[in-house]
């Protein structure tokens, strides 16, 4: 293999309390991590992260809401998209880039992964 994946792992929050504070349970927000948007959404089941552009208009998913069945809605035209696959629930070929996120320590992680080279 001349190609690798890796996860380079980013702080989103010092804990959860941190966290609760910023996203209640049923809200999403945009952060913007480097050069990133992010749609984090904090449902019952805890915390998920999508890329914030909409696949159809562009339109931010951190301006929507997430609903109790894993969706993030967009906030123009309403399309669902599920927060861990990212796939649209209405069918098409709409899909958003899921994030992972993991509670380290009592921190708030989200994973960026990349494709780099693996010579050696
Ligand atoms: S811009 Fe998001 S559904 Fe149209």
């Amino acid at each position: 293999m001349f190609f690798k994946k890796q996860t380079t792992w980013i702080k989103l929050f010092d804990s959860l309390t941190s966290a609760n504070d910023r996203i209640a349970i049923g809200n999403v927000a945009t952060l913007q991590i480097g050069n990133k948007k992010v749609c984090v959404a904090h449902t019952s089941e805890g915390f998920f992260a999508v890329n914030d552009k909409c696949p159809h208009n562009g339109a931010s998913l951190g301006s929507g809401f997430c609903t109790d069945k894993g969706s993030v809605v967009c906030p123009v035209h309403r399309y669902h998209f599920d927060l861990k696959t990212g796939r649209a629930k209405s069918g098409g070929g709409d899909y958003v880039q899921p994030y992972p996120i993991e509670v380290r320590d009592g921190a708030v992680f989200i994973g960026f992964e990349e494709t780099v080279w693996n010579l050696f």
